[in-house]
């Protein structure tokens, strides 16, 4: 592969299922109109508004009903463990977003962690006397708070194909009442794509005169 002055390099993750090792591999980019990570330079761009919302942490719907509701279908939402750092951000960069990936490896240093994740028991697991053999669990969404500034959730996605089941809803206020537990009032949704998503979901509001916020950084590592 010949480089020169000028190209532009993006790590490309290959090796994607989980549990393989991740092999790391440079593709040339010789001075790309769109980029093929869309935020692989740590700037935003988007041709729709995205506007900042506001939710009432005292207003909460009962996350309870749909925790049930999940775990009856094997879903249950956790906190993800510090030592799962690695397996969550190789999933998250792989399924979504560089950067939502290392707001999950920001959110795995705080105390309590902000995160929750989705996952899924593999029913196929036989139970023996070992109490260390558990039944591996396989990620189907994240959700995030207190990453990109205190008191601001976000990011947060649900694995293509198991979305509309209400994961993302209970992630969202498995967050928000983290978050109420912890002594916020008040809870900002950062930079929305999904308006509809969160004012239903929490009876979000949109915050006026909130685009872009404080998502202003054009940082890029050379010219
Ligand atoms: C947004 C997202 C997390 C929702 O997860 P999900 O598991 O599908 O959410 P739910 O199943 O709890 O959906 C609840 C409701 O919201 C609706 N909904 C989902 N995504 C929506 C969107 N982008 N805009 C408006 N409504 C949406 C669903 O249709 C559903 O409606 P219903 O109850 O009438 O059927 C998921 O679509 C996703 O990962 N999107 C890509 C990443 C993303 O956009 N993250 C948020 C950035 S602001």
């Amino acid at each position: 592969m010949d480089i020169e002055k000028g190209d532009r390099i993006v790590p490309i993750m290959e090796g994607a299922d989980l549990g393989t090792s991740i092999v790391p591999t440079l593709k040339r980019i010789a001075k790309p109109p769109v980029p093929l990570l869309p935020f692989a330079e740590c700037y935003y761009e988007t041709d729709i508004p995205m506007t900042d919302m506001l939710v009432k942490l005292y207003a909460l719907p009962d996350v309870n009903p749909l925790l049930t509701a999940l775990n009856q279908k094997g879903l249950e939402i956790r906190r993800p463990h510090p030592s799962e750092r690695y397996v969550l951000a190789e999933w998250v960069r792989q399924h979504f977003h560089e950067p939502w990936a290392v707001g999950c490896e920001v959110a795995l240093e705080n105390k309590p962690v902000s995160c929750y994740i989705a996952v899924e028991k593999r029913q196929d697991h036989v139970p023996s006397d070992d109490p260390y053999d558990l039944p591996e669990e396989v990620l189907v969404g994240f959700a995030c708070y207190d990453v990109d500034s205190k008191g601001m959730f976000g990011a947060m996605g649900v694995k293509e194909g198991r979305r509309g089941q209400g994961i993302g809803t209970a992630l969202l206020l498995a967050c928000l009442h983290a978050m109420k537990e912890e002594g916020y009032a008040y809870a900002v949704i950062g930079w929305v794509a999904s308006v509809d998503f969160y004012a239903n979901a929490a009876g979000a509001t949109v915050i006026p005169d909130s685009e872009p916020g404080i998502f202003r950084g054009k940082l890029v590592g050379s010219v």
